[in-house]
């Protein structure tokens, strides 16, 4: 967790956002190693062009001669330089090739049928999560998934607006979502954990802001947080929660859904759950009562350009909506 302008902001456990030289999943496995072996290759490439010309700087240099052009013949030395330089550059690119065919391969279909489907669609700047889209057994959620551990999981990538790039490094290679098409992937997990994800296509303002988290959880777990998050939200019972559900409904229920309420908007993140996610405003902030107010009282403070407007409460009206939306467990 670090601060900024008194927010805490959020961050992922072991301190770094994404770490993309390791992977933790069969989707991700041949594409690290893949990385790996494209970055030592350019290392080696650069340390070795180099030193060489560094020596052919430097030999002159040290002989005391002025740098002169050395024709290129048949018989001369330089040729001897060039084929081995084609040849050595030929044979390292011809097994990128077929590396890279072979990584394509593994990553194409998951090893086994998924269980489960999740819808994903992109929008400026957020992430909306549709579990089971083809069932009546459907809930939505934003910015945060859970997934159970050891099998894969289906993706089924969307945009309302424009392009995004649906990226979780540790658990598989990019997929962009396309509005006007669904785009396929596939997640898969070999240990519980919570695994960070971000935008990487840009996608105008806040695309740095578009993060979000993907927690890897066992089975009976898993299952627990989905027949959770299906349940519609309960209803308040304190006067002063009660009071909030009323504010909420009334002024920004066009564009946020809670389900159980007659807030049913679809063009921002479902809040039905809001507590039981780590994160506000796409991984933005942590989720804490102090953040909660600040985002709502001021969204273009934190995201400048974000659709979410500010709406005018009075502190007592603010107080209400966030003490409401802390009963969304
Ligand atoms: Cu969405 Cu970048």
């Amino acid at each position: 967790m670090g601060r900024w302008a008194g927010f805490t902001i959020a961050a992922d456990d072991k301190g770094a956002p994404l770490n993309y030289l390791t992977g933790s999943g069969a989707a991700a496995h041949p594409v690290v190693a893949l990385t790996w072996w494209l970055f030592i290759v350019s290392c080696v490439v650069v340390v070795i062009i180099s030193a060489l010309v560094l020596w052919g700087v430097m030999s002159r240099a040290i002989q005391g001669r002025a740098p002169a052009e050395v024709p290129v013949t048949r018989q001369g030395q330089g040729l001897r330089w060039i084929t081995w330089g084609v040849g050595v550059s030929s044979v390292v690119l011809v097994i990128s090739l077929i590396w890279t065919i072979a990584a394509l391969a593994g990553v194409s279909n998951p090893p086994v049928k998924p269980p489960l489907t999740i819808r994903v669609t992109g929008h400026q700047w957020w992430w909306e999560a549709t579990y089971a889209p083809h069932t009546t057994a459907q809930f939505t959620t934003a910015n945060e998934l859970h997934i159970p551990v050891g099998v894969p999981v289906r993706v089924e990538l969307a945009s309302t607006d424009v392009i995004h790039s649906f990226w979780v490094p540790q658990l598989a290679g990019k997929t962009d979502t396309i509005p006007g098409r669904v785009n396929l992937a596939w997640l898969e997990a070999d240990h519980p954990g919570v695994y960070w994800g971000q935008c990487t296509e840009y996608c105008g303002e806040q695309h740095a802001h578009m993060a979000f988290r993907v927690v890897a959880e066992p089975r009976a777990k898993f299952e627990a947080w989905s027949l959770s998050q299906l349940a519609p939200a309960a209803t308040p019972s304190a006067p002063d929660a009660l009071r909030g559900e009323q504010i909420f409904v009334t002024r920004c229920g066009a564009c946020h859904a809670v389900r159980g309420t007659e807030a049913g908007g679809t063009v921002a993140p479902d809040l039905t759950h809001l507590m039981s996610r780590s994160t506000i405003a796409a991984g933005t902030l942590a989720n804490t009562p102090a953040n909660l107010s600040g985002w709502i009282a001021n969204p273009q403070g934190v995201k400048p350009g974000a659709l979410m407007p500010t709406i005018y409460l009075s502190g007592p009206e603010l107080g209400a909506v966030r003490t409401y939306l802390e009963t969304l467990r």
